[in-house]
């Protein structure tokens, strides 16, 4: 492609960012039901990034930022109508809709992950062993064996609802995944722009 009639939008780091979380997300979703050593590093490699992302929003170059992105109401049915008429606006960075899916993907992420930490430290291992999760599973603890073992059976462990919480999460953080997918594609068609591509590059139409 002409250099000269695209333009840097995405920065190395969120590049990497992006593909280091497509592959980690993969791998902890596929090795979730093991549950053995590959699933919790793959889990912390999750983690990790989305943290990244976070400060990344805060600190970073103009396009990760949150405050490029995140719009009001407004702006995204606006940005709806525009793709409805045909002659979608064109966004260099994330458009209004995009700009939600990411937020939704990132809190789905957030909540799966921090589900995860929860469920695995009320096996005893990991940062949040020592009961230090939201108390949010003890509603369902069964005092005889203080939530420190999984019996299987129903709800009667602390630990089974913060599983049960880890399933849904992961799930539905997969449904968002697709509609992400699709959304990337539909776009790209809409926009005639290869958005898959500008993630590797970096770059994107000027106009
Ligand atoms: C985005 C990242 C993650 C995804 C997609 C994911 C996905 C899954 C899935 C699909 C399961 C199987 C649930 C079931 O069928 O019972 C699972 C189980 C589990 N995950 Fe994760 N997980 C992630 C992060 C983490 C993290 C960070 C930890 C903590 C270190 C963790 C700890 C566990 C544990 C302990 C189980 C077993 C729960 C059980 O006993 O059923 N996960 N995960
Ligand atoms: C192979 C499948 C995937 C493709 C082709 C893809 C493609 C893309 C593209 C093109 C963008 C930029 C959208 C734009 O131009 O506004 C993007 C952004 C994003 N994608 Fe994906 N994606 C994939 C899988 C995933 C997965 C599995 C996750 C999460 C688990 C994910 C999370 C994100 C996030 C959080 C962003 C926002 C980037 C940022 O500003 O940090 N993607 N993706």
């Amino acid at each position: 492609m002409n250099e000269s009639a695209t333009i840097k939008v995405w920065d190395p780091l969120l590049r990497l960012f992006h593909w280091s979380l497509v592959v980690s997300f993969a791998i902890a979703y596929l090795t979730g039901d093991e549950e053995g050593e590959l699933h919790v590093l793959s889990g912390y490699v999750v983690s990790g990034l989305i943290a990244f992302r976070i400060l990344w929003g805060i600190v970073g170059p103009r396009h990760a930022r949150f405050s490029d992105f995140v719009t009001g109401p407004g702006k995204v049915v606006a940005y709806l109508r525009s793709l409805a008429g045909g002659k979608p606006q064109h966004y260099l960075g994330h458009n209004p809709a995009g700009g939600y899916m990411v937020i939704a993907l990132l809190i789905a992420l957030a909540v799966t992950c921090y589900s995860g930490l929860a469920a695995y430290g009320a096996e005893g291992h990991g940062p949040l062993a020592d009961g230090t999760s939201l108390p949010i599973a003890s509603a369902y603890a069964d005092e005889d064996n203080e939530g420190m073992e999984n019996d299987h059976e129903g709800m009667e462990g602390g630990e089974s609802a913060w599983e049960e919480i880890h399933e849904t999460a992961a799930n539905l953080t997969l449904a968002l995944v697709f509609l992400h997918i699709a959304g990337v594609f539909v776009s790209s068609r809409l926009h005639r722009e290869n958005l898959v591509r500008a993630m590797i590059t970096g770059r994107k139409n000027k106009s």
